[in-house]
């Protein structure tokens, strides 16, 4: 018996051993290969000024004399090509990836970086050349709020999602959100705001449609060249991603993206192009996902060809973070820098040298891009930050812009809340507001304002009962009330469960209330899609609850709002008539309540308009048939074994998953309204929609060609009693056309500045003659179809005001 105890023990034993063994082996693998392999590297701390001819000069090199690539007068070209002609090979090749992902999760030590910074262009001390850092996304930085050994926080602001930004149609409004997350990058030492995010929402179900803006290439061109260019005014670079078709989530770093060039150039592109033209951003990120059998950052006909050679684009791009499998493969294709960087990668990149793999003009050329991003970044010119934005304007901005892009989707009479006192707040969310999503996407905000506290806080009182309801049904469920934390937080996407009501409760709720306020809330994000069943469609307990709600109010003579705080397309076709107004205030960042109560009060008019539609059933998407619907989502050890590790392969030939290991795009061009207008079918509200409290009327429109435009000018008048703001959206058919194409077309869109009731605006619309062509298969190239084109103003796709016919 004690022989036995004394084997299992030493079994036991043993097995502790090899596991420490095996934990401190896998501990120092990560950290030196992930974490901390710069140590050679450190930035230098400070540089010396020299005077040269009355001016004064940083002394990179410290070498006391001013050197070319030191002197600011000399153009950027002549800098970047003398600074390369004093580095080694070894320290061009450093360049070419980022210093890992230790400051992305917090492990800094006190003092160094900026903890959250998810990655940096690496520093060359022995020439001057300083630490660049970049930070997500599309919604505000992320960086982290806490630091070791501080009690200050160090939080930003959490700006609207993406889709709400496009529902705003304003480019100027838009610019003004991207300068103040500039100013705020720039405050906190972030040179590079990885955002805004240009994929199509092809299908509602991907993931993270919140980052992006639109199912249209046109309206998310143009909404994110806004952004960008507000945001690099500050001279804070952009990296615009994910550079291409990375619709879905699942499997999104070995899926491979099946697409006629036809689609690619008309839709996926299109957006990407848009804003190369209108705003040449410093970067761009290549997206996880093949395309056409090529990782989408090894595809040299993507990221040279089209990127560059087609549409001229001067910026550096970097890849998605570990993505991509071939460091050489990846540098040769026109992908310059790697993030956040490996140890391997950098070894793969020095063997690839000596072995002749990778020629000493790529690697020149990968990093003349990214020295020309340090010295634009204005690192060198402004080393100290303040470290205190202005986050209490920012918030203004965050709260106004937020108002601009919600959509009021029905009104029978009951919005704005007039002569009002009393609300009743139903549904957990109007309590708990979700201001954005998940994942790299998400910011570290301060603090998000509720439905409750923004009616709060513009004047009204919050019915009592339905409130004790809700405190009740949170202490029932304390576990699933809890929120996540850190990394584990990033890929939670569970909301706690709902609420209901006994009729008993209801008809209290209703006599002590006089309009009842009902938020449907949801949660989407990186690394995982959503699902049809009880996210898409509304689960049984909330359509109940609607139901009820509207039954109750409307018996009693008082008004149901539902309000939808989501960052994605739902259904409501099957429920939309019960309630006498829906407003979507999808994710609204930081001061969403408040947003959402600017527009219920009516202190603000709404004016923003969907820039995707919503379809009466999922299946009608001419793309759910090659959408995945089962929604995995990635856990934290996936991301390092299949990212990190690169150890995630497709399937061998014959095995492969569809919709996993590749998707086909079989629907071509046709990708939301375009198919729903094609195909003929019903929607529950069309792309383009949404309501106003006062009326507009079109009126003394012309269509002219000019040259090689096309000009529009029509008036606008607000015919309503309140002052409000009406967008424009122009749409082109082609009469009796020859070739299979969509029969409308989003080409140029505009808004007009707010109009008092009776105030008219003449508005000057311009599209390109060559924004009208087709991508001509046959001949791989853009094409004119010629003859008859109708031009049609329209307040959305499905209500046009006016019709003019041109010759082209
Ligand atoms: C995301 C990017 C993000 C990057 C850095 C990736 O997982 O796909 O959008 O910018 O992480 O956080």
């Amino acid at each position: 018996m004690m022989k036995k105890v004394k084997i299992v023990l030493a079994v036991l034993g043993s097995l502790s051993v090899a596991l420490i063994i095996l934990g401190v082996t896998a501990s120092i693998y990560l950290k030196n290969t992930f974490l901390d392999f710069e140590t050679e590297y450190t930035a230098l701390a400070s540089v010396k000024e020299i005077q040269q001819d009355g001016h004064s000069f940083l002394d990179l090199n410290a070498n006391k004399r001013l050197d070319i690539y030191e002197d600011e007068r000399v153009p950027l070209e002549k800098r970047v090509s003398n600074l390369l002609s004093l580095m080694t090979l070894e320290e061009k090749i450093h360049l070419l990836k980022g210093s890992g992902i230790g400051s992305a999760i917090g492990l800094n030590e006190p003092g160094v970086g900026i903890p959250g910074a998810v990655g940096t262009l690496v520093a060359t001390p022995r020439l001057g050349i300083p630490t660049v850092y970049l930070s997500d996304g599309p919604a505000g930085l992320r960086i982290e709020p806490k630091r070791k050994g501080e009690d200050r926080t160090y939080s930003s602001t959490a700006f609207p999602i993406a889709s709400l930004l496009a529902s705003t149609w304003n480019q100027e409004l838009v610019y003004a959100v991207g300068n103040a997350m500039g100013i705020e990058a720039a405050e906190y030492g972030i040179d590079v705001i990885l955002g805004p995010g240009m994929n199509i929402h092809r299908n509602p179900l991907c993931g993270r449609n919140f980052e992006y803006y639109s199912e249209d290439p046109v309206l998310s061109g143009y909404i994110g060249a806004a952004f960008i260019n507000g945001i690099e005014s500050n001279g804070v670079g952009t990296s615009v991603k994910h550079f291409v078709t990375n619709n879905q989530e699942t499997d999104r770093d070995i899926n491979d993206a099946i697409v006629s060039e036809r689609a690619m150039r008309e839709i996926y592109l299109k957006g990407f192009e848009i804003v190369v033209r209108e705003a040449q951003p410093w970067t761009i990120m290549s997206s996880y996902n093949k395309v056409n059998g090529t990782y989408a950052s090894q595809s040299e006909y993507l990221l040279t060809g089209v990127l560059r050679d087609d549409w001229g684009f001067e910026g550096l791009v970097m890849t998605d973070w570990f993505g991509g499998r071939d460091a050489a493969a990846q540098i040769s294709a026109g992908n310059d820098l790697l993030e956040p960087g490996t140890k391997k990668q950098w070894d793969a990149l020095l063997e690839a040298s000596e072995d002749g793999r990778l020629s000493s003009e790529i690697i020149d050329r990968a990093a003349g891009r990214i020295l020309t991003l340090i010295f634009k970044s204005g690192k060198l010119k402004r080393p100290n930050f303040s470290n205190n934005p202005d986050l209490k304007a920012h918030a203004e901005i965050s709260r106004m812009s937020a108002s601009e892009g919600m959509v009021l989707l029905k009104n029978e009479n009951a919005l704005p809340l007039e002569n009002i006192k009393t609300i009743a707040l139903l549904g957990i969310t109007s309590y708990d507001f979700i201001s954005g999503g998940t994942g790299s996407g998400d910011v570290n905000e301060a603090y998000t304002i509720s439905l409750e506290e923004g009616l709060r806080n513009v004047g009204f009182s919050i019915n009592k009962i339905a409130k004790n309801i809700y405190e009740s049904h949170k202490a029932a469920h304390p576990q699933e009330f809890v929120k996540s934390e850190g990394l584990e937080a990033a890929f939670d996407t569970s909301l706690p469960p709902e609420m209901t009501f006994t009729a008993e409760q209801l008809d209290a709720i209703v006599a002590a209330s006089e309009v009842g306020v009902l938020t449907i809330g949801r949660n989407a994000g990186e690394g995982g899609d959503r699902v049809e069943v009880d996210d898409f469609l509304l689960t049984t307990l909330e359509k109940k609850m609607i139901s009820d709600a509207s039954k109750a109010f409307q018996s009693a003579g008082k008004k149901l709002i539902v309000v939808l705080n989501v960052g994605g397309v739902i259904e409501t076709a099957s429920w939309k008539d019960q309630p006498d107004a829906i407003l979507l205030a999808w994710q609204g960042g930081q001061e969403g309540g408040n947003s959402t109560a600017d527009l219920l009060s009516g202190n603000v008019n709404p004016s923003g308009k969907l820039p995707v539609t919503f379809p009466v059933n999922l299946s009608d998407h001419a793309s759910t048939q090659n959408f995945p619907q089962d929604g995995e989502q990635q856990t934290i050890l996936g991301l390092i074994n299949n990212m990190m590790l690169g150890n995630k392969k497709a399937r061998p030939e014959g095995k492969k998953i569809k919709n996993k290991d590749y998707t086909n795009y079989e629907e071509g061009i046709y990708v939301g309204y375009r198919h729903f207008d094609k195909a003929d079918l019903d929607v529950a509200y069309p792309f383009g929609h949404g309501l106003s409290y006062t009326d507009f009327e079109y009126s003394s429109a012309a269509v002219t060609l000019e040259k090689d435009s096309i000009q529009i000018s029509v008036q606008i008048q607000n015919t309503g009693k309140r002052s409000g703001k009406e967008i424009v959206q122009v749409y082109v058919s082609k009469s009796n056309s020859t070739i299979d194409r969509p029969l409308q077309e989003l080409k140029a869109f505009t808004k007009t500045s707010s109009l008092e009731s009776n105030a008219t605006e003449e508005l000057q619309i311009n599209i390109a003659v060559s924004d009208i062509r087709y991508w001509d298969e046959a001949k791989n190239a853009w094409a004119l179809e010629k003859g008859r084109y109708t031009v049609k103003l329209g307040s959305s796709s499905r209500d046009v005001k006016q019709e003019y016919t041109i010759e082209l």
